[in-house]
């Protein structure tokens, strides 16, 4: 297995470990697999804690502890001080998260090291150096970063170090008024349509956003357009969530009259415009556990989430894929029950692989942009 394409420099050089699966862990059966894994989370007790991002398969999600979205998994991680190991059923940037907001003593292990995310990547932080240093250079000030929970422990340090913060799509909207009463502009990364339909929602026309194209000198704008701008939007994107077109939307409407339509905002802006409602995975599961039985649903978001409405969090209703095939995101499908179950023996026997740790010169500033992340609602 190679697990280098999926990691940026700063994640190869700071994972403590990188091991593929052992060959004995392959080819087991699904009954096998969740009588041994159900056993090694008895035996570790309440030494283990399990988090379980709502994306995650199925056979990996029920033996959860506790699941959610980022936002949720994030505050859930102070509830559990005596627990050793934090085993995140996830992807790298969770991780990361979680061992900066953890006790010392406490381990985060993500089960598979490949377990990755294409839209953290887009944002490298020398890119973001030089993004910064050239606003300055063109002479645009009252900038205030805010990144996205989903970019690496480095953005987050250089963000909280300059008076920024993170944020999770849960508290998008709380966290862009909470910047633009510290400055004129938001610098918003590495996600722009988050951004784009977030500030849009808040009421900021869509002239008052640019986008700043990392590959590009001066992100490949001119300083006017950039001292006119109240968003300064960086050019990155979900592979998974940018798959939902509006003709995906007409063609649900088509075929099901009455269908309401939600997306995660990470989606597009015509496909935000073109649905009923948008928000967060866990908002997405509120709004449609609590609609009236016999509703019928087109969701926008990852393929496991919506298969996961459709059969347990909101039966008697019914709930559809918007993208008629699903779509599913590849880097959270990594972790599998088998690497679950190979962390979870391997710890039973005091051995501790693909622990996740972020550098102490990186730690302090990044725990600071997620304190402020955690004080945003
Ligand atoms: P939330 O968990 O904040 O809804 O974000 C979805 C996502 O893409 C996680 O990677
Ligand atoms: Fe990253 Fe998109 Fe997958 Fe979330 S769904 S982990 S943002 S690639």
């Amino acid at each position: 297995m190679t697990l280098i394409p999926l990691l940026t420099e700063f994640e190869k050089e700071n994972i403590s470990e990188r091991q593929a699966l052992p060959e004995k862990y392959l080819g087991l059966s699904d009954a096998e697999m969740d009588a041994r894994i159900s056993s090694a989370r008895a035996k570790l007790g309440k030494k283990l804690v399990i988090l379980g991002h709502h994306y995650q398969r199925d056979e990996v999600i029920k033996f959860a502890d506790y699941t959610g979205d980022s936002f949720k998994l994030a505050r859930q991680i102070a509830q559990r001080p005596e627990a050793e190991y934090i085993v995140f059923c996830g992807v790298h940037f969770m991780a990361e998260s979680a061992d900066v907001l953890t006790e010392p003593h406490q381990k985060v292990i993500l089960p598979d090291l490949a377990a990755g995310c294409s839209m953290a990547d887009m944002a490298a932080p020398d890119q973001l150096e030089t993004c910064w240093h050239e606003l300055t250079q063109m002479g645009v000030n009252g900038v205030v970063p805010v990144t996205y929970i989903n970019s690496a422990a480095s953005i987050k340090a250089f963000v909280g170090e300059r008076g920024g913060t993170v944020c999770t799509s849960s508290n998008a909207a709380a966290t862009l008024k909470w910047a633009f009463e510290r400055g004129e502009k938001v610098l918003f990364l590495p996600d722009q349509h988050l951004g784009r339909n977030t500030a849009y929602k808040m009421g900021i026309p869509l002239d008052e956003m640019v986008v700043w194209d990392p590959n590009e000198i001066y992100g490949g704008l001119d300083p006017d357009e950039v001292t006119r701008a109240r968003m300064i939007l960086w050019k990155g994107h979900c592979s998974v969530h940018t798959r939902f077109t509006v003709q995906h939307i007409d063609a649900i409407r088509k075929k099901h009259p009455g269908v309401r339509v939600i997306v995660h905002p990470e989606v597009p802006w015509d496909v935000v415009q073109a649905a009923d409602d948008s928000g967060s995975t866990e908002y997405i599961i509120k709004t449609i556990a609590n609609s009236p039985a016999g509703s019928i649903w087109a969701v926008g978001t990852e393929v496991h989430l919506v298969n996961r409405l459709a059969t347990e969090l909101a039966p008697d209703r019914t709930v559809l894929s918007l993208e008629p095939f699903g779509c599913l995101c590849s880097t959270m499908f990594r972790v599998s029950p088998n690497h679950l179950l190979w962390i979870l023996e391997e710890l039973v026997d005091g051995r501790v692989h693909n622990q996740i740790v972020v550098p102490d010169d990186q730690k302090s500033w990044t725990r600071v942009a997620l304190d402020r992340m955690l004080s945003i609602q």
